[in-house]
């Protein structure tokens, strides 16, 4: 986009929302993920409202003007070149209420997992400890069915309010969201705003010691340093950390991005890596996962930008 359309585009989707929302241009968008590289979106907004939500994605739809809902990045990598669109992000608190009726929780797309979880623990329901330690927002999480500890979230979902490309807002159930390992179909036309879950009857204590033993499970196995978690979604054959390792790649590096020496699956970044040293090694990896092995690594981290 150049910058006087920029300009023009940013004034007139600026006045269709309401002073509450926040509307800025060049918003640089690798600090706003765990991998911390790549570059600006044109345009960014935080809608303050649902309403401002439906305006901005009405505007883009009706302009051809690309847009991404960005929840906490956590699983994105975002090329240096930057996104050429709209990049909306749920930040507003008005999307991450987090509240409980008996052992179901609805919680809005833009609440962090973690909420979630102390939320359910809290209140003594089970099953939603698996949450805890996944880095990312439940919109985030809904739309990769994120899941860890042999655990998925939609095993955990009731039904998902979603809003589509025209602003228009519907509750869909769980069995029609299309959720699959890794993936959602309705969500790759949609955005959810909110979800309901469900656990089990628990004890305080009980849910707690869950938590820590998966705490611990995780960072004994999982490295601290920037990344996107998992790369890639594991093959049918073996998992792809596995994989990974057995090709001999741990420690393997371009420029500032290097497979983590901990866990082959988690491509890391040591800070000085740009966007484009990871996807050098992502395809260092898949060249060598295809030639020695035969198998087609597909990666699991959301790839966005020009
Ligand atoms: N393994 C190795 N070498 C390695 C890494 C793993 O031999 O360098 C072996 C492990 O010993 C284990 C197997 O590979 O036998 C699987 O590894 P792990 O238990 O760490 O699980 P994973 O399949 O690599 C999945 C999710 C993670 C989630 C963990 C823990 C995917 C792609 N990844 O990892 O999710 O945290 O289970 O439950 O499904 C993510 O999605 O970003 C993510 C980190």
């Amino acid at each position: 986009m150049n910058a006087a359309l920029e300009s023009v585009l940013a004034r007139e989707l600026s006045s269709l929302l309401s002073p509450a929302s926040i509307l800025r241009c060049h918003e640089a968008l690798g600090q706003r993920t765990t991998l911390r590289v790549g570059g600006a979106a044109d345009i960014y907004v935080e809608p303050a409202s649902e309403a401002d939500l439906g305006r901005a994605l009405l505007f883009c739809h009706r302009r051809s003007l690309p847009c991404f809902v960005l929840g906490r990045g956590s699983n994105l990598l975002v090329k240096d070149a930057g996104y050429h669109g709209v990049v909306l992000c749920l930040a507003h608190p008005v999307f991450s209420s987090v509240g409980v009726s008996g052992l179901r929780v609805r919680c809005g797309a833009g609440a962090r997992l973690k909420s979630v979880a102390q939320e359910a623990k809290r209140h003594e329901i089970a099953g939603l400890e698996f949450l805890e330690g996944i880095p990312g927002s439940v919109g985030g999480a809904l739309r990769m069915n994120a899941g860890a500890m042999g655990n998925a979230i939609f095993e955990r979902v009731d039904s998902v309010r979603l809003m589509n490309m025209a602003g228009e807002i519907q509750e869909c159930p769980s069995a029609e969201m299309g959720a699959e390992y890794r993936q959602c179909a309705r969500l790759k036309s949609s955005i959810a705003l909110s979800a309901t879950l469900h656990g089990e009857p628990g004890r305080r204590e009980a849910i707690e010691r869950r938590m820590n033993e998966f705490s611990q499970r995780r960072w004994s196995s999982q490295p601290a340093a920037a990344s996107a978690g998992c790369m890639f979604k594991n093959p049918a054959q073996i998992p792809a950390g596995r994989l990974i390792d057995e090709l001999g790649l741990k420690g393997a590096r371009v420029g500032g991005a290097m497979v983590s020496s901990q866990h082959g699956n988690f491509l890391v970044n040591d800070g000085s890596a740009t966007a484009q040293d990871v996807l050098d090694l992502i395809e260092l990896v898949r060249a060598r996962a295809r030639t020695e092995r035969g198998i087609e690594l597909e990666t699991e981290v959301e790839i966005i930008g020009d």
